[in-house]
């Protein structure tokens, strides 16, 4: 469903994603998993158009919108729920999650289908759905961060650390959602440092140092490689 082949994309002098080839196939959950500055980050933007990759392509069911910019990656059914929990302070709940299904391929009807769903979905929002973002805890944006991506009715869902921060229990019920999303057959790219947290989860891990996939397998067989598990726990 999502392919990423060869792709190489560049701060500066910074080389971080290099030949970077994953996939992603439709009904998934798939963990990329590295330590910091790896390039994690890198490629997921890169994947949804925040960062233009020097070369390599991104294919979505076939098509390829490798380099297209973010608000028509979005609208070609990819999601990001960037790192560091990226909502509308000055907006409330609702607001939010309206606002981000405009930039999103949904109907109006579509549009309260959606926000029912995502409020079944995390029922914390819902309870909140008419306070303003800027004032709910870290956990409870991170939820509305998600919720957002949702809200655009994608076909795959990026999460760049998704538990970043968050108390144990908050991260507890993010990805008890996740699960949730992946038994419902959502496809999903998971970016995350706790290393542990992914492979609990996961189907297919890849493992990235120094902006090259260094390891990939089912979460066991990942587990089992001790040169990996010591590069990514010390
Ligand atoms: N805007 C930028 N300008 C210059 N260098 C950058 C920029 N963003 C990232 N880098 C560098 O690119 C490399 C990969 O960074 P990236 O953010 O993709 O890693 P990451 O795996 O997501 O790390 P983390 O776990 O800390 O989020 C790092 O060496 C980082 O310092
Ligand atoms: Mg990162």
């Amino acid at each position: 469903m999502l392919r990423v082949s060869r792709l190489c994309a560049a701060h500066g002098a910074v080389q971080a994603a290099r030949d970077v080839d994953l996939e992603v196939a439709a009904g998934t959950l798939v963990a990329l998993i590295g330590s910091n500055g790896a390039g994690k980050t890198t490629t997921l933007n890169s994947i949804a158009g925040l960062h233009k990759p020097a070369s390599g392509t991104v294919t979505v069911a076939g098509r390829d919108i490798t380099g297209w910019a973010c608000h028509r990656v979005v609208r070609s059914g990819v999601a990001l729920v960037a790192e560091g929990r990226r909502v509308a302070p000055p907006l409330t709940v609702v607001e939010n999650l309206e606002l981000s299904a405009y930039s999103g391929r949904s109907s109006k009807a579509e549009l309260r289908e959606q926000l029912e769903r995502v409020f079944d979905l995390f029922p914390r929002l819902a309870e909140r759905r008419d306070q303003y973002a800027a004032s709910m805890s870290g956990g409870e944006q991170q939820m509305l961060a998600v919720g957002r991506a949702l809200m655009t009715k994608p076909d795959v869902l990026l999460l760049d650390e998704p538990s970043m921060g968050l108390a144990p229990s908050i991260v507890d019920v993010l990805f008890q959602t996740i699960t949730t999303l992946h038994e419902a057959g959502a496809t999903i790219l998971l970016v995350e440092q706790n290393a542990e947290l992914a492979l609990a989860v996961s189907d297919h891990v890849y493992v990235m140092q120094r902006g090259q996939i260094v390891s990939e397998g089912t979460p066991d067989l990942v587990r089992g490689r001790s040169e990996v598990m010591s590069a990514l726990f010390g």
